[in-house]
């Protein structure tokens, strides 16, 4: 005989992750998020189970009974060329049939921008597209369009912020990708709640996601992003896309970045690199030295390092400013590079440099706004400082980069002939390197590499012997 199970009727789900507790709680204990937690009908299906061995109480069709894995048929993914290398790329191989994009920024970073070429760039090919706008009018768009050359005959533009009525278009004119700009402003009859709103958010999303796997229509959507920086409206919207991507870049700055935050069909370590210019954005397409054209070589307190972003190699400089502070509890800035870290360094040069800076104000910052984060960066980050302090300049021609650990060691980091093989190309003679990547067979000749084992070693290698040293 079959055992009926009834599942309780109500739970309290938190609206950020999906969590469901007992009872009401101010903060969710999976996510921290706090007022996120809402009282909701969970089931009012009985669940029936069948004892071992008989026949399925329920009416299982074929489609739902499990079958081995090595019996599944992936199919071919049919992949979308977007025209555009770099996003191609971030998105794994190009843009994936019957996947849901969502892409994250900024406003005014150009995501509208740089989903106008991409549609317009399919709809060339023959593929057709629907651009969903909510945020501007089709005059708008179009006025925008014309800014951007666009192909204006077979892009499809609708202006709507309702969910039922974008569902009737899409199966209406049946495209194979689909824009949604954006999440927030679209809502649906089903929901009572605002636009924006956490229930609205998951219940489109979870619409969208269904039509993109039923129909086979990629669909990408626009999210918009918290002052924390990540999407606002809940994670559970990261969790029911395939993939997620960030835009990002100041409106002070030409340039954008793209990354991959989440990618259900390729590498999350890839990033894009483009400019904004006057008709829209430009693939950046070897950006290496990209973020040095401004630089002034031979200032004090400059440092150039080779950093990996993905398969990408950036050379990018980090410029301190350490200045005897009058205050009894020194400034520390950092812009473009973790807070923290520039504290540590700053305390491993005292304590194992033999340089005191306990009473100067340091200010640091990564040079063209771009933001970096990664342990090889320490050694440059150590150097910039030490040259502002000393007041001597690092040559122009020289970069560095290492990780440097707590006992004042240069320890090594991944790719370190790739990383010199960049700033070689890139004209650079000289690079103080971790002592372990130094003495790799890969390292490229042509360039002199200095290997260095810890911090005096850096400090003696860049501005000569009993610089540093403890006192
Ligand atoms: P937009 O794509 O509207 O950003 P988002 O959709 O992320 O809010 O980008 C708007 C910004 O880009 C705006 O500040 C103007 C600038 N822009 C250009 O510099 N060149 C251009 O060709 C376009 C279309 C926009
Ligand atoms: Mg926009």
């Amino acid at each position: 005989m079959a055992k009926i199970v009834k599942k309780k009727k109500v739970g309290f789900v938190c609206q950020s992750c999906g969590h469901v507790l007992p009872k009401w709680s101010g903060m969710c204990p999976a996510c921290n998020e706090w007022n996120s937690i809402v009282e909701e009908i969970v089931s009012t299906k009985p669940r029936v189970f069948s004892p071992v061995g008989a026949a399925p109480a329920n009416s299982i069709t074929g489609a739902e009974k499990p079958i081995r894995l090595s019996n599944v048929d992936t199919g071919d993914v049919i992949r979308f060329d977007v025209g555009i290398g770099e996003l191609n790329g971030v998105l794994g191989g190009g843009l994936v049939r019957g996947s849901v994009v969502l892409v994250g920024g900024d406003p005014g970073v150009g995501k509208t921008t740089l989903l106008m070429q991409t549609l317009s760039n399919l709809s060339e090919k023959g593929v057709g597209v629907l651009y969903i706008t909510g945020e501007e009018s089709a005059a708008q768009l179009k006025m925008r369009g014309e800014r951007l050359g666009i192909n204006e005959e077979k892009f499809l533009v609708l202006f709507s912020t309702n969910l039922e009525e974008i569902l009737d278009a899409v199966r209406g004119t049946l495209p194979k990708v689909v824009v949604i700009d954006s999440i927030q402003t679209t809502s649906t009859d089903l929901v009572e709640s605002t636009p924006g709103s956490v229930s609205q958010l998951r219940a489109v999303a979870h619409e969208l996601t269904s039509l993109a796997k039923q129909d086979g229509i990629a669909i990408i959507l626009v999210g918009h992003i918290t002052k924390d920086g990540s999407i606002a409206g809940p994670k559970l919207l990261e969790h029911l896309v395939d993939t997620v991507l960030y835009f990002e870049g100041g409106a002070e700055y030409p340039y954008r970045i793209l990354k991959a935050h989440k990618n259900r069909f390729g590498p999350t370590d890839e990033v894009g690199v483009f400019e904004m210019g006057e008709s829209g954005l430009t693939e950046v397409i070897d950006p290496t030295g990209f973020f040095l054209s401004e630089r002034l070589e031979s200032e004090p307190g400059s440092a150039v390092t080779a950093t990996l972003e993905g398969t990408r190699t950036l050379l990018v400089e980090i410029q301190s400013l350490v200045v005897a502070s009058p205050l009894a509890v020194p400034r520390r800035t950092s812009m473009g590079i973790d807070y923290n870290r520039v504290n540590i360094i700053a305390a491993i040069i005292e304590k194992k440099g033999g340089i005191e800076l306990s009473h100067h104000d340091i200010f640091v910052n990564v040079a063209g706004g771009i933001k970096v984060n990664e342990p090889a960066l320490d050694a440059a980050l150590a150097a910039s400082m030490i040259s502002s302090y000393l007041d001597i300049p690092i040559p122009g021609d020289l970069i560095l980069f290492g990780e440097v650990g707590l006992s004042g060691e240069v320890r090594g980091v991944s790719q370190g002939d790739k990383r010199v093989a960049e700033a070689k190309k890139l004209g650079f003679n000289r690079a103080v390197v971790p002592k372990r990547n130094a003495d790799e067979p890969a390292m490229p000749k042509g360039i002199e590499v200095i290997g260095v084992k810890n911090i005096i070693g850096l400090i003696s290698s860049l501005f000569g012997e009993g610089r540093g040293g403890k006192k």
